[in-house]
């Protein structure tokens, strides 16, 4: 073999860099951890768990959680994790927790939604087992499907005497019509970033995993924490370890300097955005668009100038479009003075270039 020598490998184990990756342990995570075990322990005993919302920026754990406690339940419980980008619709949901709990995949042709969740239940009553269903990035799903999925699942124990608990886990709110609004109330576990210091130790962790001992120079790993708490996106964190390894072994260095990181950050942070983004609509993408093309820091109220002579929005909508940003990392906002008054500076977080690419992927 001349290109792929297996024998000088700088990655001890490269899988913990894998984005499902699930770690034995989640540091900072300690109160989150014990909250969603509380509300799923009734399932333990077959008696109804308490709907939880995980909510918070991304990469703040909250698939992590969720899947570490799920991973607990399921010796007891049935469990059907879901991740909603890839079961769109309230049907597709329902495929796959019929397939978890049925063991088979649903027949082919023409069954209705009902008639697939009442051979869920008649299993579950039939079991004596609780189901835990665990809908993944919730805000993936289009109101509709969203609303269709809880009410169902929801109104299970009237018909039924079945137990179902429901945690979704989100980084924007869903509103739910008034009739699922009703019946759903979840408890709600908030996910705040992580500090620089949790960033850190967090990453220190996955290089002990991941790398061999003294691979990885302290520059390169302090510049890595500096670029991840700048960002505020441990994911991206992950990436830069990880491609920072291949690009130091790629010019077969014993060692991870902070050249490779650097190398890694120009050329990587656009696909990295692609997540956050993909989560934008056309006006949002719009908004980011025009914020990035305007050189410097700029006022909230000149980019609604520009924005409104290309779409016509009204300003609370422009308003909610610009906390979204804010949300999502994309942009940061501070309060500033401009003549007499106040006002909203917008700040970018990236550079200009890396966004606009990434709005192209
Ligand atoms: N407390 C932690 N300890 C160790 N690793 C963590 C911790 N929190 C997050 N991670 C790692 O950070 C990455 C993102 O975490 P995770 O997918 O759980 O975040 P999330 O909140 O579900 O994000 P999103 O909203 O984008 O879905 C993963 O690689 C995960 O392993
Ligand atoms: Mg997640």
């Amino acid at each position: 073999m001349k290109y792929l020598r297996w024998d000088e490998t700088l990655f001890k184990d490269e899988s913990v860099f894998d984005p499902d990756y699930l770690p034995d342990a989640l540091l900072h995570r300690e109160r989150q951890l014990t909250a969603l075990a509380a509300n799923l322990r009734p399932a333990l005993r077959n008696s109804t768990p308490i709907h939880t919302l995980l909510f918070g920026p991304p990469a703040t754990g909250k698939t992590s959680v969720m899947r570490t406690i799920l991973n607990e339940v399921s010796d007891y419980a049935y469990t059907a994790y879901i991740r909603c980008p890839l079961a769109r619709s309230a049907y597709k949901v329902m495929a796959r927790i019929f397939e978890r709990v049925c063991k088979h995949q649903p027949p082919q042709t023409g069954i209705s939604i009902t008639r697939l969740y009442d051979s869920i239940c008649q299993k579950l009553a039939d079991d004596r087992k609780a189901l835990i269903v665990a809908l993944d990035d919730f805000n993936f799903l289009d109101d509709d499907a969203a609303n269709d999925i809880l009410y169902t699942l929801l109104k299970a124990h009237e018909e039924y005497a079945v137990k179902i608990g429901i945690v979704t886990a989100t980084t924007e709110r869903v509103m739910l019509d008034m009739k699922t609004g009703a019946i759903f109330h979840p408890d709600e576990i908030y996910f705040p970033l992580y500090d620089e210091e949790e960033i850190r130790s967090i990453l220190r962790q996955r290089v002990k995993l991941g790398f061999y001992e003294g691979a990885m120079t302290d520059e390169a790993f302090d510049r890595i924490v500096e670029l991840t708490a700048k960002a505020c996106d441990l994911r991206f964190g992950m990436y830069l370890l990880r491609m920072a390894g291949i690009e130091a072994e790629r010019r077969a260095s014993r060692k991870v300097e902070i050249g490779d990181v650097e190398r890694v950050y120009e050329g990587g942070a656009k696909v990295f955005l692609a997540k956050s983004i993909s989560a934008l609509n056309s006006d949002e993408r719009e908004t980011l668009k025009i914020i990035y093309s305007i050189k410097g820091d700029v006022s909230s109220g000149d980019v609604y100038k520009i924005l409104k002579a290309e779409v016509n929005m009204s300003y609370t909508r422009f308003y909610e479009i610009i906390n979204k940003l804010e949300r999502l990392r994309l942009i940061d906002v501070a309060m500033g003075r401009k003549g007499k008054g106040r006002t909203r500076y917008i700040i970018k977080k990236y550079d200009a270039d890396v966004v606009m690419a990434a709005l192209e992927l």
